[in-house]
């Protein structure tokens, strides 16, 4: 585990010195915005969706800045979910990263709107031509970033999410949800990996395969946190999904066997890595971290 453990502290440091210098400042009238930018965003976090973009990226050895703008575009998503999951109109979160929700530290409408602007500050990054001077991988980065996060991918499984109670007693329409909410955006960082890197068709599709399982292994761990966590650890509150009345596989099946679909889901995820050998290493470490994640 030592080797995952400093990679990932490697990714997450290199990417928040990207991201800052990324992130607009400035103290003119729309200080405020980007005040709340920066703040949900360099926070911390596990960044794990980085992580994967470019360790998936580095088996293809792609170029490291390509990798690093793309994983800190997926990352500008990601804050921009978790900020309008936590406002008061969907999750009413008060803690998130171990710090006040953005609603909270600055208000509402802040909170909406530094979340619409890392939403657009995503594409900026993608399109421009320091990712990639190829333009046929920006519009594939592109494109493969808009499908995972719009209403067929993040934004459709929160709306699902949202109207939880109609499907709490069916779990393949909650394992859909799972997979859209939050499994889309974590195929889709491993995938940019592939794209950046020239991935062949075979190869992308493993990496496919494996995200899938792990994406939908994520949220369930995710699930089970909320469950059994420790709230200081995971920089949110816990327990709070039941008291909502949210669908998912803890709610229906129990915690045991919520515990088994992830080493199941897991044990799958290891599985399709076995066309890329030793240099998969990491990412079938990062399965174990998953399974074990206490925060
Ligand atoms: C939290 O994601 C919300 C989910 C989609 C499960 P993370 O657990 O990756 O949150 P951070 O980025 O580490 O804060
Ligand atoms: C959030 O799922 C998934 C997103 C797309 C943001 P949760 O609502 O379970 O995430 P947490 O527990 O608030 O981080
Ligand atoms: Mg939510
Ligand atoms: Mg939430
Ligand atoms: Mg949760």
């Amino acid at each position: 585990m030592g080797a995952f453990a400093d990679h990932l502290d490697e990714v997450a440091d290199r990417l928040t010195v990207a991201l800052d210098a990324l992130l607009p400042r400035g103290d003119g009238a729309e200080g405020r915005l980007f005040s709340a930018m920066r703040y949900a965003a360099l926070a911390g976090g596990k960044r794990m969706r980085p992580f994967l973009t470019i360790t998936a990226g580095r088996m293809f050895d792609a170029d490291e800045r390509a990798l690093l703008r793309a994983a800190c575009a997926i990352e500008c998503i990601h804050t921009y979910s978790l900020i309008h999951d936590d406002l008061p109109c969907m999750d009413d979160d008060d803690m998130r990263r171990g710090q006040p929700t953005v609603h909270r530290a600055y208000d509402e409408a802040t909170a909406v709107l530094a979340g619409d602007a890392l939403l657009t500050l995503a594409f900026e990054i993608l399109a421009d031509p320091k990712t990639s001077p190829e333009p046929d991988i920006r519009v594939a980065l592109v494109a493969g970033l808009a499908r995972a996060s719009g209403g067929q991918g993040m934004v459709g499984g929160q709306a699902i999410d949202m109207a939880g109670r109609q499907i709490a007693d069916d779990l393949s329409a909650i394992a859909r949800m799972q997979r859209l909410k939050t499994g889309a955006l974590i195929s889709f960082s491993t995938e940019a990996g592939g794209i950046i890197g020239g991935a062949t068709d075979e190869e992308r599709q493993a990496l496919s395969r494996y995200s899938h399982d792990l994406g939908l292994a994520y949220q369930i761990a995710d699930d089970l946190l909320d469950a059994t966590g420790d709230a200081d650890a995971v920089g949110k509150a816990v327990g709070k999904d039941a008291d909502r009345g949210k669908a998912s596989f803890v709610a229906l099946l129990g915690v045991e066997p919520a515990r088994e679909r992830v080493a199941m889901l897991a044990s799958q995820a290891k599985g399709h890595l076995g066309i890329f050998g030793e240099k998969a290493a990491l990412l079938s470490q990062a399965v174990d971290f998953v399974l074990d994640r206490e925060s």
